[in-house]
């Protein structure tokens, strides 16, 4: 089932998560996740933009893979990740997210993660990853600290995108997929 996505504005992006539980349901949750992702065409969803105040993203690179090689058959989830440990090196790259539809800004981050995490069968594992997956990673984790990739662009660039922003959060711009907004 395709979920709708929430928008910037709705107050689910801002909340603080929780972690969470093995139930009989959450697999048909992440099903409906990867279904929504996959006809968004994106490349990572985390449990907010559904709706949902749970440490819980899934991510699909195959999106990006022409560019970015690392990325394709980088198909994951995880489960109530932490991460451990960020690299000094830092790298650019230009992000948009599925809440902030028409928004595309270049975003300074670490460029290698450690991050500890459950998969889908509830299995832990410690990872280090790095590029455009420690990017997509990033991104995402920022979604269930109640942050979105705008907050972390310069000072100026806020300045320009403030209009776009405000815009969203009025209910004045809309997606091509099934979205959720004020
Ligand atoms: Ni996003």
């Amino acid at each position: 089932m395709i979920l709708p996505i929430y928008l910037y504005g709705q107050p689910v992006l801002r909340k603080p998560t929780e972690e969470i539980e093995n139930t009989p349901e959450l697999k048909q949750f992440i099903a409906d996740m990867y279904e929504t992702l996959t006809q968004a065409e994106g490349c990572g969803l985390a449990a907010p933009q559904v709706g949902k105040p749970w440490r819980l993203f899934i991510v699909d690179g195959n999106e990006l893979a022409e560019d970015y090689p690392e990325c394709k058959d980088f198909k994951r989830t995880f489960i109530n990740p932490e991460l451990i440990e960020v690299s000094e090196d830092k790298c650019t790259y230009s992000e948009g997210c599925l809440s902030l539809p028409g928004i595309s800004e270049k975003v300074v981050r670490p460029t290698t993660i450690v991050l500890r995490y459950l998969d889908e069968d509830f299995v832990e594992h410690e990872e280090e990853f790095t590029g455009f997956q420690a990017r997509i990673i990033q991104h995402e984790y920022d979604h269930l600290e109640a942050h979105v990739f705008t907050d972390r662009i310069s000072p100026i660039r806020k300045t320009f995108v403030r209009n776009k922003l405000t815009a969203i959060a009025k209910g004045k711009v809309g997606a091509k997929y099934k979205y959720k907004r004020n």
